[in-house]
């Protein structure tokens, strides 16, 4: 049986500090902002913070491009904001997990500045190499569309980015990077955080520089750094030099990981990690065709990965993913029915449930931004640019393409209250536009009303961290008919039931299907299991069997 890790009860709220809170009313969060609402973490049940990047950072990439990963980015504070941070969400028992972007670094990073002198030993931190005929090293394309190589005719060679161009990667294959890099932990570890979510942490080795097959213009050499040996070889390495060494959590984001490597990944490297399978259900591959958004298919890939890791890192929506309502639930019919169920689903299965800020109050998309001058998502400016000039789509299609990938629209301002802002910043032009439903989605009527998703998310976080079957428990899917979906958690002789339909049509249960036991909890505030035979719109249950 497997121990109890701390992790394993608790829910990972994720801020992202851009859009969490203003304080001095220049129209971007900050960390005097997060430190004014660590009560309203405290009141929803949070233990565990992870913020995504607050390091020094020219912002191409908002913070995933670091030139400095031992100082705080100007205009989130300083680093004695960031110790009071530290110290103030010990107080209410919030630990802290940072965001460790070491598959590169920002352009502007001393490294990188360094690197541009061939005599230098930082130049081989990179991926410098001389062009071939007149063109790039390779035909690899960047994550972010377009070449992933950069020439620079001060060098005369070119430096490899997979993602932006202001993202140089590093290269793991020199030990100074790993170095560096064991440094940077430390110096984190020993300042009180309690572990870090490791971005892209499977694409950092690269075993080749050959080309890459097929032909698209996002990513075409990924066969040659996706889950390569290195990856894990590094992060065992990672863990017995360092992690092994504190008391701390090791999340990855592993980028089209499989169940093979995710396995892996869980012996000795990471503690859990994000795979990319169910959030990708239903996303278009190019601007010719839109698919519909199937449950089943989505319930496939969650199922999928239930049966085959021990652990998961569940997560419906984050800075880089749409919100979840809108993609998977019913945002103009059943907008709170929706969230709730979509919540019921993640706190209830096996793994550990990540909370996108104001995915508890059902925050929704912003509706589109206004036009490509008015894109902040350096992937989204890329993409548009990239689908124009091959002149193969009309405008109108670009556009509704780039809108399903434009990551600007979850990270809009955290909705506060209904006054200026939503009561995110006193400022006349915060950073992105302002969700549109702020006269009622927001944190200060959501917390006074009971049968709010917020007050849903209360009862679940707080459920999560004293039921052991859930936190521990198998899990056991139960045949039925989609859209109607259920599932069996048991641990020591106890059994619970999560049984929900993913649709906005009422749907009846089978005539065999038997409903026994006590609902500890509803999406709907009315239900009553006495002759239940059908599930409203996006209902849901949870019933105590054994
Ligand atoms: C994944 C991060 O979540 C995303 O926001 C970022 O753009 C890329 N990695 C590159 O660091």
């Amino acid at each position: 049986m497997m121990k109890n890790p701390y992790w394993s009860n608790h829910a990972i709220y994720q801020i992202y500090p851009r859009s969490f809170c203003d304080s001095n009313g220049d129209g971007i969060g900050d960390i005097p902002g997060i430190i004014s609402k660590l009560d309203y973490l405290q009141r929803l049940g949070i233990h565990i913070v992870w913020l995504s990047p607050l390091y020094r950072s020219p912002n191409d990439d908002f913070g995933y491009d670091i030139s400095d990963y031992e100082a705080i980015n100007p205009e989130y504070g300083t680093m004695e904001d960031m110790e009071r941070l530290i110290a103030e969400a010990k107080k209410r028992d919030i630990s802290l997990v940072m965001d460790l972007v070491v598959n590169h670094t920002s352009d502007e990073h001393p490294w990188f500045l360094a690197s541009k002198d061939k005599n230098s030993p930082y130049h081989d931190y990179y991926y410098w190499r001389e062009g071939k005929n007149g063109k790039a090293p390779n035909n690899w394309t960047s994550v972010f569309p377009g070449s992933a190589w950069e020439y620079v005719p001060e060098v005369g060679q070119y430096y490899l980015h997979i993602y932006g161009k202001k993202q140089p990667d590093l290269n793991w294959h020199n030990p100074k990077v790993l170095e560096e890099v064991e440094k940077i932990l430390r110096f984190w570890l020993d300042k009180g955080i309690y572990g870090f979510r490791c971005d892209v942490i499977n694409q950092i080795w690269k075993d080749s520089l050959e080309n890459g097959k097929g032909h698209s213009p996002s990513g075409r050499g990924m066969e040659h750094y996706l889950s390569r040996p290195g990856d894990h070889d590094i992060l065992k390495k990672l863990r017995s030099d360092v992690f092994e060494h504190y008391d701390c959590i090791v999340i990855g984001e592993t980028v089209n990981v499989d169940y093979p490597n995710g396995r892996k990944f869980l012996d000795q490297e990471l503690d859990m990690f994000f795979q990319f399978d169910t959030t990708g259900v239903g996303k278009p591959a190019t601007p010719l065709y839109f698919p519909h958004f199937s449950s089943q298919k989505f319930m496939e890939k969650i199922y999928g990965w239930q049966k085959e890791v021990a652990w998961n890192a569940n997560y419906l929506e984050n800075h880089d993913q749409p919100r979840s309502i809108n993609r998977f639930g019913d945002p103009a019919h059943h907008w709170k029915e929706s969230g709730k169920m979509l919540a019921l689903l993640n706190f209830t299965l096996r793994g550990t449930p990540f909370v996108y800020e104001g995915e508890e109050l059902g925050m929704l998309n912003y509706p589109r931004m206004e036009e490509p001058k008015d894109y902040q998502d350096v992937s989204a400016k890329n993409t548009y640019q990239i689908l124009k000039k091959y002149r193969i789509f009309s405008e109108k299609r670009i556009r509704r393409f780039v809108d399903v990938y434009n990551r600007d629209h979850e990270r809009c301002p955290f909705p506060w209250d209904s006054s200026k802002n939503a009561g995110f910043s006193s400022s006349d032009k915060p950073w992105l536009p302002i969700e549109a439903n702020v006269s009622f989605l927001n944190a200060e009527s959501e917390e006074k009303d009971p049968d709010s998703i917020y007050a849903f998310y209360q009862k679940l976080i707080a459920l999560r961290l004293e039921d052991q079957t859930l936190a521990l428990g198998s899990i056991e899917p139960l045949p039925l008919p989609d859209p109607l979906y259920a599932y069996r958690r048991i641990f020591e002789g106890r059994s619970e039931m999560i049984l929900f339909n993913f649709s906005s049509q009422e749907k009846a249960l089978p005539k065999d299907f038997s409903l026994e036991g006590t609902l500890r909890l509803a999406t709907y505030s009315d239900t009553c299991l006495k002759g239940k035979r059908t599930l409203r719109a996006y209902e849901g249950l949870l019933l105590q069997e054994k």
